[in-house]
């Protein structure tokens, strides 16, 4: 079966094709056939070896990918009758471990990391869901923001960032959003309450519409230190990188990690059931063979992307 492999860690060169034998589904594990794999942040920081210390379990070759799609075309023993061979499936992959991630044309995942396909979109633009729509359903609920309060969202013409301000609107939250110029019609019609010009100031413009600040935020954008000062005392805000958070003001930070989240079948259930219901909409840049992987990691650092790249088995 073809591959993209990472022998050495490096640049998006070396993510290379290559011809792996078939493997084989364990107990509770199926093997998808994936047409389509979404290409994340995150697969750059494993290709290029920032997060060599989380693949301790493994040997080269590495494949990296959190983001499948496809068909399942084995089970093994012991597999839910909810899964079955035929069954257009999307699968959160945990590249870190030993099974490897999904830039594959077979995958081994665990069942519980497997849905049902969301009706009437195709694999490619399903293939953009689960990743980053699970991050923004956890990032959620560690802020735990009644109804009725304020959001931030920063980075929110992103991938994280567009399932927050979507997902927060369904919960009935009122949402401050970031934007760019060019960005602010895309981020209004995500949900969005009020646009605000993304940047380092973007706090202060929030206690300019909220001078207390929000109940939380949700820092898709990677701002730290300079979204904080947006949350209000007592308030919570949710990381997607590490960083250690100052002790202030009585706020709790929350560092999401998706992995932890990987198998939480009824919430994956959920998001796809949340695209048929239009709660989330999915946004595909372009869909590219999956040899041109290192393109796609090329104009993923390169900046500006809208909607995933994905990639073509
Ligand atoms: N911890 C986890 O489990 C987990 C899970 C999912 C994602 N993540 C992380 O979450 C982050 C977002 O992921 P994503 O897939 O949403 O990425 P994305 O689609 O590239 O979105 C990030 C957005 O932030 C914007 N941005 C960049 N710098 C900014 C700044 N200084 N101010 C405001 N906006 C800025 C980007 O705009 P430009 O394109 O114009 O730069 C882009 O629109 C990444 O760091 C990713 O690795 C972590």
């Amino acid at each position: 079966m073809h591959a993209i492999i990472v022998q050495e860690f490096g640049g998006p060169e070396v993510l290379t094709p290559a011809e792996l034998p078939s493997p084989q589904p364990g107990p509770g594990q199926v093997r998808i056939a994936v047409s389509h794999a979404a290409v994340n942040p995150v697969d750059t920081m494993i290709r290029s070896g920032a997060y060599r210390d989380r693949l301790v379990d493994q040997a080269p070759p590495y494949i990296v990918g959190m983001d499948a799609a496809g068909v399942i075309d084995a089970l093994g023993p012991d597999v839910d009758e909810r899964l079955f061979v035929g069954q257009h499936v999307v699968s959160l992959v945990l590249p870190t471990s030993i099974l490897k991630g999904a830039y594959a044309q077979q995958i081994i995942v665990p069942q519980a990391t497997v849905v049902a396909a969301p009706v009437g979109v195709d694999a490619a633009a399903a293939s953009t869901l689960l990743m980053n729509a699970q991050t923004a359903r956890m990032a959620l609920k560690a802020l735990a923001i009644p109804p009725g309060e304020w959001i931030a969202v920063t980075g929110a013409a992103g991938a994280f960032g567009g399932y927050t301000v979507q997902l927060a609107k369904a919960a009935g939250l009122q949402v401050i959003a970031d934007a760019a110029p060019q960005d602010e019609h895309l981020v209004t019609s995500l949900g969005a309450d009020v646009v605000l010009p993304r940047g380092d100031d973007f706090a202060a413009r929030v206690r300019q519409i909220r001078p207390d600040g929000v109940s939380g935020l949700a820092d898709g954008a990677v701002l730290f230190d300079k979204a904080l000062p947006a949350v209000a005392d007592g308030g919570r805000m949710a990381i997607v990188r590490g960083w250690e958070a100052p002790a202030t003001r009585g706020i709790d930070v929350h560092w999401i990690m998706v992995s932890t989240g990987a198998s939480d079948t009824a919430g994956l259930a959920e998001l796809v059931q949340q695209v048929s219901d239009n709660v989330l909409t999915l946004r595909v840049a372009d869909v590219l063979p999956a040899d041109q992987a290192p393109e796609a990691h090329r104009r993923l650092e390169a900046g500006g992307l809208r909607g995933r790249l994905v990639l073509e088995f």
